[in-house]
């Protein structure tokens, strides 16, 4: 059993019809910026061991692993069967709505790091996800949850819709603590456009990343 963080108040989004409905139709963009992306697959590179088996939850048609790397294994997870098809990345994939049921098909300790970007700002029971995952990890295993400023604002459940990017980095490291994962490390940086931009100081999107590890 999960320990539970939120109130039921704060699990309540605008848009409370099914996110199936939502994610029938499959989006073929980027979520984020390509600021923001290189930053992502930086910390993979830098992060991930070339053994690993990596689990990228909450994923659609974009890969942020380094290309040149090859993981043991990538297992993806998403809301679209079209968008995860299209994902080059994935070795192995399932469609499950996480906000209807947060019980993961995936062996106790068979994963070594779970890689969610943009995903848990939708999380309505992020409590029993965090669980799913500390129980799927391997004993030394990680959890990297990245994400920006930005969101589907009608699909985030109150927590998120309401709080600040500090806010989304405590709330993001409060549930995972209280699950048992380690004192999460938090990363939140500005980025250089990636563009012309960039060297006239322009932005990218910001970047922020909580990691964890199952002690
Ligand atoms: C903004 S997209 C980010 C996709 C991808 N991680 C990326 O970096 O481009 C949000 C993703 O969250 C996932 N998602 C949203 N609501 C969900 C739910 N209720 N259950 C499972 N996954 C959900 C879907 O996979 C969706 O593609």
């Amino acid at each position: 059993m999960a320990v539970l963080v939120l109130s039921d108040d704060q699990r309540r989004k605008w848009d409370s019809s099914d996110d199936a409905l939502f994610y029938s139709q499959p989006r073929f963009v980027q979520h984020l910026d390509e600021a923001f992306r290189q930053r992502l697959t930086a910390l993979y590179r830098e992060r991930l061991p070339a053994d690993a088996v990596v689990l990228d939850l909450m994923s659609s048609w974009v890969s942020h692993l380094p290309e040149e790397i090859t993981y043991r294994s990538v297992i993806g997870h998403g809301l679209n069967a079209e968008e995860l098809q299209r994902n080059p990345r994935l070795e192995r994939r399932w469609v499950q709505n996480l906000n209807t049921d947060q019980v993961l098909p995936l062996d106790d300790a068979s994963v070594d790091a779970t890689l969610i970007v943009a995903g848990w700002q939708y999380l309505q029971q992020p409590e029993a996800i965090a669980a799913e995952l500390l129980r799927i990890t391997r004993p030394g295993g990680q959890v990297i949850v990245s994400f920006s400023n930005r969101m589907f604002f009608t699909k985030a459940p109150q927590i998120w819709a309401d709080g600040s990017d500090r806010d989304h980095l405590e709330y993001v490291g409060t549930v995972l603590l209280s699950q048992g994962w380690s004192k999460p490390e938090v990363i939140a940086e500005e980025t250089r456009h990636a563009g012309l931009a960039g060297y006239f100081g322009g932005k990218g999107d910001p970047f922020f990343s909580v990691i964890s590890a199952k002690r």
